[in-house]
């Protein structure tokens, strides 16, 4: 929003008298006296008009390490939610970046900062997502060249894009998705008929999961890891992923 409709809806007062406010450097942006009426302002600058604080709001910007058995969701009636998890006095503004099923752990975001959290979740992002999956029968190469090629999603009507595996162990493997459809790798891996019977979120992006935050704990992000997710960008997927 430009600072000047700001200052005209928030004070209440004309075009004319925010400009002569800005002239008579009574306004301050971040800490400095805006001259600019048409500079863009967002819900987290800091905007003060002589003694007042107008708006003073901070992002936040939060890892969780999602544990079983919890809702992803802000609020649920019948059983614990991730945000039931977070003791921070800001708590009601925060948003999920994405979901996690109930029985799913590992890496969840959260955030107050909309553009941010769309960045990360837009379909055109390509983030890549990294999943550590249990499955009760033995996992093939074959699934690693049908990942890549895509699986058939029979209910959308569409092929999933491509996607690349690494067989760890007989029933274990690490899964990297640059989309997110609804229980994806369940059905990935429900396509051979294989039941994924644990499914662990190791990274999001360049942000690996936090080994030291045991279930249930969460830390803020560091500037890096805000700024990297940020600035991802399609082209930074490998060619050919
Ligand atoms: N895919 C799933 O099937 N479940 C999740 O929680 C995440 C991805």
């Amino acid at each position: 929003m430009r600072l000047d409709r700001y200052l005209e809806s928030r004070l209440g007062c004309s075009a004319r008298s925010v400009r002569m406010l800005l002239a008579e450097r009574r306004v301050r942006l971040n800490g400095t006296p805006a001259t600019d009426s048409r500079q863009q302002v967002s819900r987290f600058c800091r905007i003060e008009f002589d003694d007042d604080v107008l708006q003073a709001r901070e992002p936040v910007y939060l890892m969780l390490h999602k544990p079983r058995g919890c809702v992803s969701a802000t609020r649920d009636g019948k059983h614990p939610s991730v945000l039931d998890l977070i003791d921070l006095p800001s708590k009601s503004e925060l948003h999920l970046v994405g979901r996690l099923d109930f029985n799913t752990t590992g890496l969840m975001l959260l955030t107050n900062d909309s553009s941010w959290s769309s960045a990360i979740m837009s379909p055109g992002s390509g983030m890549p997502k990294t999943y550590r999956v249990e499955t009760r029968d033995g996992i093939t190469q074959e699934y690693a060249e049908r990942f890549r090629e895509g699986i058939y999603f029979r209910y959308e009507g569409l092929r999933t894009q491509p996607a690349a595996l690494e067989v760890l162990a007989p029933r274990l493997a690490l899964l990297t998705l640059h989309e997110g459809r609804y229980h994806q790798v369940k059905r990935m891996f429900g396509s051979f008929g294989n039941p994924v019977l644990a499914l662990h979120r190791l990274s999001i992006g360049a942000v690996a999961l936090d080994e030291s935050l045991a279930p249930g704990q969460y830390r803020a992000l560091l500037p890096a890891e805000v700024s990297c997710l940020r600035d991802h960008r399609n082209a930074d997927r490998e060619p050919g992923s």
